[in-house]
């Protein structure tokens, strides 16, 4: 289908970028860390949340060097705001492992520990501007509308933008298609009227998809509680009896809970106190 329309697709999506594009933190900069920092923090919170942490965070951390030294704690606390603290384990430990600084091509970035498929080449991509097909939720919806006429899996998103992205800045292409999908190409209620691509788009008009898989209401309030762990182990420097952790949260679960996240290396016990990091 796109052999023909490439160019004109192409061409389309980057004048309307050139007028439409989101001002963001992120996309000012090319030092690879720090798109590495916003990338691991867009992952699973929204840009307006991002936004605000991502800069206070590298004010913090502003070298991958400085993230190594610092300790889990700080990272934690930095990290507040962010939900899914995890998140700021697996960034703090990959820093550690790094090894004092970023590489920026896709293949040496994808050879660190925690840095996977998707980060590599996207890092790589808004840091040099090369042309690396990688594709997240966004980017699986609009590069799938447009050719297969429905939301495409992330192998056919990803030959697809192998197949249309510039040789050149394809940095500047997938922020398109990221501001496209966040801006036009809704999953709901796509806004086809206003969208550059619609004469040439194979699902143009079509009805939103359905609603994703809900996660279960035991697995939504297992995490609300683990955020309410951490936050309150946030603001108790000297850490909280794990009574005084329960009391403070009045869930049940806070004793297994925080057996797992003393597991998987958020907080950890010093005496009878639990204490963050
Ligand atoms: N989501 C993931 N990466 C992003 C980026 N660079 N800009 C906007 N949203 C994003």
């Amino acid at each position: 289908m796109y052999n023909a329309t490439r160019r004109p697709l192409r061409s389309r999506i980057l004048r309307w970028y050139a007028r439409a594009a989101r001002d963001l933190p992120w996309r000012r900069t090319r030092d690879p860390y720090a798109i590495w920092v916003s990338e691991v923090m867009l992952q699973q919170t929204q840009v307006a949340r991002v936004a605000p942490a991502y800069e206070s965070f590298l004010r913090r951390f502003p070298t991958v060097a400085s993230l190594a030294r610092a300790r889990l704690a700080s990272v934690l606390r930095a990290w507040a705001g962010l939900g899914y603290n995890r998140r700021a384990l697996n960034l703090h430990r990959a820093a550690r492992l790094a090894g004092g600084s970023l590489p920026s091509d896709a293949q040496a970035l994808r050879a660190l520990p925690g840095i996977g498929r998707y980060t590599a080449s996207a890092v790589a991509c808004f840091a040099t501007g090369a042309p690396e097909a990688f594709a997240d939720t966004n980017i699986r919806r609009v590069l799938g509308r447009i050719a297969l006429g429905r939301v495409a899996t992330l192998d056919e998103a990803v030959a697809i933008d192998a197949a249309l992205l510039p040789p050149r800045a394809a940095d500047r292409w997938h922020h398109a298609l990221m501001d496209l999908g966040a801006m036009l190409c809704l999953s709901r209620h796509p806004r086809c009227g206003e969208c550059p691509v619609r004469e040439v788009c194979a699902g143009r008009g079509t009805a939103g998809e359905p609603a994703g898989r809900r996660q279960s209401a035991f697995a939504t309030s297992d995490r609300k509680v683990r955020g309410e762990i951490v936050r309150a182990l946030r603001g108790a420097r000297g850490g909280l009896s794990e009574r005084a952790l329960a009391a403070a949260i009045g869930d049940p679960r806070v004793h297994a809970l925080a057996r797992t996240l003393e597991q998987e290396g958020l907080l950890s016990r010093r005496g009878s106190r639990l204490v963050l990091g």
